[in-house]
């Protein structure tokens, strides 16, 4: 078997060639390393392209022997989605496009996606089942709910058997400390006070704490990265066994306020964190949480990782050591 990941040099890609490669499956990257780096997949077949130039697209197809797709190339970020949605519709729902034309051509039939909480919107109940409404506040969201109907169809009309993973907040680095959340625009929570920790950044800014939760803060489900990966392989397994499409909430069913990672934090690092009270971030939801009982259950999916402690930890481990070195490279 020969799985190609799509975005293999970005932060969840390169947990998942890792993952992938520790099983012994043989692994191809497809990225542009616009946001992907090489350092990230040491050892690993790469083949350099853009998902919207479906000749590059086509070009992997031809030259590797693919038996299953996993999809982690998207543009992510909720904020800049909003600004500028062209970009995200481009390479987020028309690259998939190219790539699903691709793996059609070449008689492809497992596709694994990377999907997000971000389908549901603001949450009518909690914790978020799959069966939760899907409407989308962002065009991030939205970009990748389109992609998850597109599969359906794909599904009937040319019988490519998908797994779409629905992450909640993504987050940790492998223990290892080798690799790690690396973007040259951080808007996520935990490298942000991390890098604050490390006195890269001034201070970390609470976004809002009027809201309804119980300190006022945002309150989330960070789920660790190599419990993410797990959840692949595991849907990749499902597919080879069951040959059927299926959709799956991806989180540890257990919430955290913005303070609470503020405090976790500060205890792992040592560090005194200087802390600001700011405005709410338009589209923020104030809590969302996910069960994942049907991953649990069918896929036998079970979270290791799933301390915040350890979570924080492992981000600690990177962002104290190899990602110090990567700074110095990029800089
Ligand atoms: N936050 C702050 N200060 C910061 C950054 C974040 O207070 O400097 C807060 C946010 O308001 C939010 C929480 O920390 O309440 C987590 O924010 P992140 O930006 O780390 O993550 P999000 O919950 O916004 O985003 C995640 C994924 C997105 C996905 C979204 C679904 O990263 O890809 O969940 O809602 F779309």
């Amino acid at each position: 078997m020969t799985v190609l990941v799509v975005g293999g040099a970005g932060y969840i890609g390169s947990h998942m060639v890792k993952t992938l490669k520790k099983n012994n499956i043989e692994t191809v990257v497809f990225d542009n390393l616009e946001k992907g780096h090489l350092e990230a997949i040491k050892d690993t077949l790469f083949h350099k392209g853009d998902l919207r130039n479906k000749d590059e697209v086509e070009s992997v197809f031809q030259n590797h022997k693919i038996t299953a797709v996993m999809h982690f190339s998207a543009y992510s970020l909720v904020g800049e989605s909003m600004e500028k949605p062209e970009i995200y519709y481009e390479n987020n729902v028309f690259g998939t496009l190219n790539l699903l034309n691709a793996m059609k051509k070449a008689g492809v039939k497992h596709f694994i996606f990377s999907s997000t909480a971000a389908i549901f919107g603001e949450p009518v109940k909690l914790p978020i089942n799959e069966d939760h409404p899907q409407k989308p506040t962002n065009v991030y969201g939205e970009t990748k709910l389109a992609v998850e109907k597109m599969l359906d169809w794909y599904d009937k009309i040319y019988d490519i058997k998908n797994v779409k993973l629905r992450y909640f907040n993504a987050a940790g680095a492998d223990p290892s400390g080798e690799i790690g959340e690396y973007h040259e625009t951080e808007t996520h929570l935990i490298p942000l006070i991390l890098q604050a920790a490390l006195g890269e950044r001034k201070h970390i800014t609470i976004y809002g704490n009027d809201y309804d939760t119980k300190d006022g803060t945002c309150i989330r489900d960070y789920i660790h990265i190599n419990d993410l990966t797990d959840a692949h392989l595991l849907a990749l397994n499902y597919l080879e066994i069951e040959k059927k499409s299926n959709f799956f909430n991806l989180g540890n069913g257990c919430g955290h306020s913005v303070k609470e990672i503020i405090a976790v934090a500060k205890k792992i690092t040592g560090k005194n964190i200087k802390v600001i009270n700011g405005n709410r971030r338009p589209g923020d939801p104030a809590i969302l949480i996910a069960t994942s009982k049907k991953a649990k259950e069918v896929l036998d999916w079970s979270p290791k990782l799933n301390n915040i402690n350890t979570i924080v930890e492992t981000a600690w481990k990177w962002h104290n050591g190899t990602a110090k070195k990567w700074k110095k490279n990029y800089a």
